[in-house]
């Protein structure tokens, strides 16, 4: 009976850690608009950041794995204000789609910049703060940036 047990048993337990293993790549997943956040949302981050804030910031949020993100902008205000861009104004991205939107008023943002002489691993960005309307892609139900597409010069 034991035996009989144990060979019903077996296949099954190796059936779960089959499938506990399947599991854990699924949960980790990010979606994208959780890469947007990690990528693009420091809304306590100060809006005097220091000279080494994008150094900090682009290795602290996995962008400076296998190899230097060239380019990325960080957006500090809060992440209501950021997901509250996806009902402004729509606009077309650089790539040609038509889901873009632009923030009806200026944001504090930080630009980060890989240097010229920048070799990876050791990524070295000049950090530039800026007051931007910002443009972000827009996906999902409820609707929220999933992209950061440009910042431009706004007049309020
Ligand atoms: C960066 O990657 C590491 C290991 O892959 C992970 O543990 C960590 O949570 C990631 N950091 C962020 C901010 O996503
Ligand atoms: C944005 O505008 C374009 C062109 O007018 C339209 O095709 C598109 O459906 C709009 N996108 C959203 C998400 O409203
Ligand atoms: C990266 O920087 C470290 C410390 O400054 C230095 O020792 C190392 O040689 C550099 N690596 C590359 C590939 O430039």
């Amino acid at each position: 009976m034991a035996l009989v047990k144990s060979l019903i048993l077996f296949p099954l337990l190796v059936l779960v850690l089959l499938v506990l293993e399947w599991i854990p790549p699924t949960l980790g997943k990010e979606s994208a608009a959780k890469k947007f956040q990690r990528q693009h949302m420091d809304s306590t981050g100060s809006f005097s950041p220091s000279p080494t804030y994008c150094n900090e910031m682009m290795r602290r949020r996995n962008m400076t794995k296998g190899h230097c993100k060239p380019v990325n902008t960080f957006v500090h205000e809060s992440l209501e204000d950021v997901q509250a861009v996806c009902t402004q104004e729509n606009v077309t991205c650089k790539n040609g789609q038509t889901n873009c939107f632009q923030s009806r008023s200026n944001m504090h943002i930080t630009d980060c910049r890989l240097t010229g002489g920048s070799k990876y691993p050791n990524c070295s960005y000049k950090t530039s703060q800026k007051e931007r309307r910002i443009i972000v892609a827009c996906e999902g139900n409820p609707s929220v940036p999933v992209h950061f597409d440009a910042s431009v010069e706004g007049s309020a």
